[in-house]
């Protein structure tokens, strides 16, 4: 699989998969929550379920944890998105095994904006060799950028949809 590259930087990025090989230690830890703070990740996806505390060091570790259990259990799908000099800046999941097609997710730090449409577009070649024919990904109404990542990776829209009392837009796509 190439691995993604930074369409504004042409940085070269890595994709691991956080299963029970993963060891990523302290420095995972810490950069996980560094992201996770930052304002455009934490308060789409974090302020809500922190009820407004920071994302902590335990959340990570909770976090981490969620990833391996998905793997071992083959219930969900995390992989972790590193710069080259081996930083975790942003994270990638599919959110189950149920086929045909399974949701994502994905969240980046703002600093190496310019990479997640095509770290997309990978995945969603991992998905399809691991025998998903479709992908879906639910955005809030406003989320502009997130919209654009899916627009670039060939996601189209596919009607509404509703999650804990918030309404979405879904966007779908087929895989071959
Ligand atoms: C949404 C999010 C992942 C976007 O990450 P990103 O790396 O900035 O997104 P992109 O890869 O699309 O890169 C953005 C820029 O690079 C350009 N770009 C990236 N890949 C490109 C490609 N292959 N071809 C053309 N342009 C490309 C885009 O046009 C865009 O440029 P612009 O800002 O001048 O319009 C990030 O903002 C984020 O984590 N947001 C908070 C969490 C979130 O919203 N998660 C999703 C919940 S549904």
């Amino acid at each position: 699989m190439p691995p993604p590259i930074n369409h504004r930087t042409g940085g070269v990025y890595r994709i691991v998969p956080v299963d029970e090989d993963f060891t990523g230690g302290a420095a995972a830890i810490e950069a996980i929550v560094e992201c996770c703070n930052q304002p455009l990740i934490y308060d789409l996806l974090f302020a809500e379920r922190c009820a407004g505390v920071p994302y902590s060091g335990s959340d990570a570790a909770g976090f981490l944890d969620w990833c391996r259990a998905g793997w071992r259990e083959g219930t969900h799908f995390p992989f972790l998105l590193c710069d080259a000099g081996g930083t975790i800046v942003g994270a990638m999941d599919i959110k189950s095994a149920e086929r045909p097609t399974a949701e994502i997710g994905y969240w980046l730090s703002a600093d190496h904006s310019g990479v997640m449409t095509n770290a997309v577009r990978i995945l969603a070649t991992i998905a399809g060799h691991a025998g998903y024919r479709g992908l879906h990904a639910l955005v809030r109404p406003g989320n502009d950028r997130s919209r654009g990542v899916l627009d670039r990776a060939g996601f189209r829209p596919a009607g509404r949809a509703e999650r804990g009392g918030n309404v979405y837009d879904r966007f779908a796509l087929a895989l071959e």
